[in-house]
């Protein structure tokens, strides 16, 4: 039987947590012209994003966050989506993850980058509330830039969203 290396309480490495799901782009995920939709997209992505959340802390994780998302090309019914999520950076009870997303088509196999996403998920106890997470262990220099750019996105996001109920209020 194969041991993780890492227990809940140590930490765990991008490599030990990421994900790679592929899904075939049918009728039902379709718009009128043909091309998947972008509210199927996101939920893909929050899926990928979730399961890493949850290979990373082993408890229950909610979506705290998605940062802005850009469909740069569409993904057309008979193509498949390459869905790829890592973790990026973890805070105290906090995760970032990136998620990109491919297509991919079945006869030529040409694949186009269509979207990348940022997730915060927050690592919570069965009644919500946050959680500590291990810490994350960065093997390699492409990490280690990934999670300094991930501070100041981070940064970005919290100044934002102790923004958003002071304008609401001002309305
Ligand atoms: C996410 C949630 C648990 C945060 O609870 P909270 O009481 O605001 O928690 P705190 O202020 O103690 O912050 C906890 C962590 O979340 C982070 N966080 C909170 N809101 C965030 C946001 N909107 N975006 C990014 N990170 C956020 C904090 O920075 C903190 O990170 P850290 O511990 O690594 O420093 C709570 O807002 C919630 O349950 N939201 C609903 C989640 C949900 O239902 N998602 C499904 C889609 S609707």
């Amino acid at each position: 039987m194969c041991t993780p290396r890492s227990s809940k309480q140590g930490g765990k490495s991008p490599r030990e947590t990421r994900v790679e799901m592929v899904e075939l782009v049918l009728p039902n995920d379709a718009n009128t012209m043909g091309n998947v939709l972008g509210g199927r997209v996101l939920h893909w992505i929050d899926m990928a994003a979730a399961i890493v959340a949850h290979r990373h802390c082993r408890s229950e994780a909610v979506t705290a966050s998605m940062d802005e998302v850009s469909f740069l090309a569409p993904i057309r019914v008979g193509q498949m989506a390459l869905i790829a999520a890592r973790m990026t950076y973890v805070g105290r009870t906090s995760m970032e993850i990136r998620v990109d997303v491919q297509s991919e088509d079945l006869l030529s196999g040409e694949r186009r980058q269509t979207s990348t996403a940022y997730l915060t998920f927050v690592a919570v106890d069965k009644s919500g509330h946050p959680v500590p997470v291990p810490p994350l262990i960065l093997e390699t220099e492409d990490e280690k830039r990934e999670a300094r750019a991930a501070e100041a996105r981070r940064a970005e996001r919290l100044e934002e969203h102790d923004r958003t109920p002071r304008e609401m209020e001002q309305r």
